[in-house]
């Protein structure tokens, strides 16, 4: 299969230095292009701003914004039989951006934000018979969101993942997750290395792959 994997925050310049994101290192998503590569997969992972290594076999495109990561999605769509959304795309971004540094004199002590495109809805025509896999991060109870999220994002799986727990969720090593499929068994995994949680999903997109031929 050729799966397309997103991964990191992006980044939403106010002016060449500042900016707003997320805590997203990279890490869960580059677990999954790596995983994906191991299976024998042909990969594409599209990355925000992160600092993990391009794991072996895998085709990297980095990207800075949501609307960056938007394009890349959207023009690698067509050769790609699974889509693995782990990114954490930025919900908003500066109204105005600047080309040179804002003078702190001149700047105003209010932000005004525009609304991000939402990568999945915007692409959900484009599905077809593709495996679209999303994830839900939420602080609390994550299955309620998940399971909106799931049917609003038109989504085959969502993984749903609770990111207030300290071993678990941006910046760590491990997770710990709950994979809500549409139709199929809900699995709520044990705390795993981010690998093996990817390991676990992309078993996920083999068997649901092989079970729609
Ligand atoms: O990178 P790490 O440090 O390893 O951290 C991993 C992680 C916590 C980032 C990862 O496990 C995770 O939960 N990723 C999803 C984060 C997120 O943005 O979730 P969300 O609930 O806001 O978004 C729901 C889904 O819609 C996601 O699949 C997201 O990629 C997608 N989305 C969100 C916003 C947007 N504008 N377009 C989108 O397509």
């Amino acid at each position: 299969m050729h799966i397309l994997v997103t991964a990191g925050p992006t980044r939403e310049h106010m002016d060449p230095v500042r900016f707003i994101s997320n805590r997203s290192t990279g890490r869960m998503g580059f677990a999954i292009a790596q995983r994906a590569a191991e299976a024998g997969h042909t990969v594409t992972l599209i990355a925000g701003p992160v600092t993990q290594p391009t794991p072996p076999g895998v085709a990297r495109v980095d990207v800075v914004s949501a609307r960056d990561m938007l394009q890349a999605v959207t023009s690698r769509l067509e050769h790609a039989d699974a889509l693995v959304m782990c990114a954490a795309v930025a919900d908003w971004r500066p109204r105005e951006t600047s080309g040179v540094k804002l003078k702190k004199q001149i700047m105003s002590a209010t932000l005004e934000l525009v609304p991000n495109p939402d990568i999945l809805a915007t692409i959900k025509p484009l599905k077809h018979n593709r495996i679209f896999v999303g994830f839900a991060a939420e602080t609390g109870d994550p299955i309620p969101e998940a399971h909106r999220k799931l049917a609003d994002k038109g989504l085959d799986m969502i993984v749903a993942n609770d990111v207030s727990q300290p071993d678990a969720g941006f910046e760590v090593e491990t997770n710990r997750v709950t994979l809500i499929p549409r139709a199929g068994k809900i699995q709520a995994l044990p705390l795993l290395s981010k690998l093996e949680v990817a390991a676990r999903i992309v078993a996920w997109i083999e068997a649901a792959a092989a079970s729609a031929h």
